[in-house]
């Protein structure tokens, strides 16, 4: 990931730039981080970026030609053009389906403001993102993009170690992450709880995920409201189970995947909630599985269907859903969800649509 930061004060971002996993991260070539003076774009002899509001009021407001200059220096070097994200209280907040979106760019430029803002004009032409990192007003955007950096590049393949990697990615479900203990066994007379020094990784992975609810209930209830279960329903004879479990992996830890190839399943009427997220897995469609055995309450749902399924059933098989109050938000290729890469993006397409309900 090569990532361009236009600012007003390179040094704030290069030695941040340098330092911890990002400066590792940089030297061993995983990422790049490249800083532009905006002020050397300045059309002025005396190097000035920024002069009165038009209409009056406090403050300067950065002109827009040094910096549509800076962003055109970046871009024409590129190999396309290039995400430009404005670092601004006013843009969206930033959240982990945004980082893991911005993670798949091989490029992004980040334009850092200062003063009471930039020219109105070069960000309606040149900019594609407006991101915040919280409901609070910085001094300028460096600080922001730097969150961005941290957050985005830890995304970026070889930037964490296996072991730094494999950490539960506490947001990936909306949860927050459970509590962590090390030696010694007790301290200051509080222990260990017991269930961690048992050696069950099954009864280990049913506390933490408890704890994980109940802190997030605790602290962050709104989080809560965002955080659904995972289930994955598959049907039929060909790539749909093994696609099933890879798509869900990458969606929920706690994923649950439901074979209904499995007679005993298909006996059953299943009901659903509206924290729960269904995917359907088909590569062919079995009207009665649809017709009968699904109920939800707004349930959200995906279907990744096979492409010979024709467009008719695949609208069928949404209206019989939507009779059982099972909503269908989107409509996937089962043979398009080939490799990391392509389930990744799928993972996050869906995520998205969640997160907009
Ligand atoms: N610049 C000033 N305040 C900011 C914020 N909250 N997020 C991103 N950039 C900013």
């Amino acid at each position: 990931m090569k990532y361009h930061v236009l600012t007003l004060f390179p040094d704030m971002i290069r030695q941040a730039a340098e330092t911890s996993i990002l400066g590792r991260a940089a030297k061993n070539g995983f990422i790049s981080v490249e800083t532009v003076n905006i002020r050397d774009f300045s059309a002025n002899k005396h190097n000035r970026v920024d002069d009165y509001p038009y209409g009056g009021g406090a403050g300067m407001v950065m002109e827009a030609e040094p910096v549509y200059r800076a962003i055109e220096s970046v871009a024409q070097n590129c190999s396309k053009r290039p995400r430009v994200i404005y670092l601004t209280p006013q843009g969206r907040v930033l959240n982990q389906t945004m980082v893991e979106e911005f993670a798949m760019e091989e490029e992004l430029v980040l334009l850092c403001g200062h003063y009471e803002g930039i020219d109105e004009r070069v960000l309606e032409e040149s900019v594609t993102d407006y991101v915040s990192i919280g409901d609070y007003v910085l001094t300028g955007g460096e600080l922001g993009a730097m969150v961005l950096i941290d957050a985005v590049s830890r995304f970026v393949p070889g930037v964490l170690s296996n072991e730094e990697s494999s950490q539960f990615e506490s947001l990936q479900d909306n949860l927050l992450e459970y509590p962590h203990y090390t030696r010694p066994e007790v301290w200051h007379d509080r222990c260990v709880p017991e269930v961690l020094l048992s050696g069950d990784h099954k009864k280990i992975e049913a506390w933490r995920r408890e704890k994980s609810l109940e802190r997030t209930e605790e602290r962050r209830p709104d989080l809560l409201k965002k955080s659904y279960q995972v289930r994955s329903l598959y049907y039929g004879q060909g790539d749909s189970a093994e696609c099933a479990e890879a798509l869900t992996r990458v969606l929920s830890r706690y994923g649950e995947l439901m074979d209904f190839n499995r007679k005993k399943l298909r006996k059953t009427r299943w009901s659903f909630g509206k924290n729960d997220l269904l995917l359907f897995f088909m590569d062919d469609i079995d009207e009665e599985f649809c017709q009968v055995f699904m109920n939800g309450r707004k349930t959200p749902a995906c279907l990744i269907l096979s492409r010979e399924i024709s467009s008719e059933k695949k609208a069928l098989l949404t209206d019989m859903l939507d009779k059982q109050k099972i909503r269908v938000l989107d409509c996937m290729d089962l043979e398009e969800l080939q490799g990391e890469e392509a389930l990744k993006r799928a993972g996050i397409q869906i995520r998205q649509k969640v997160l907009e309900l």
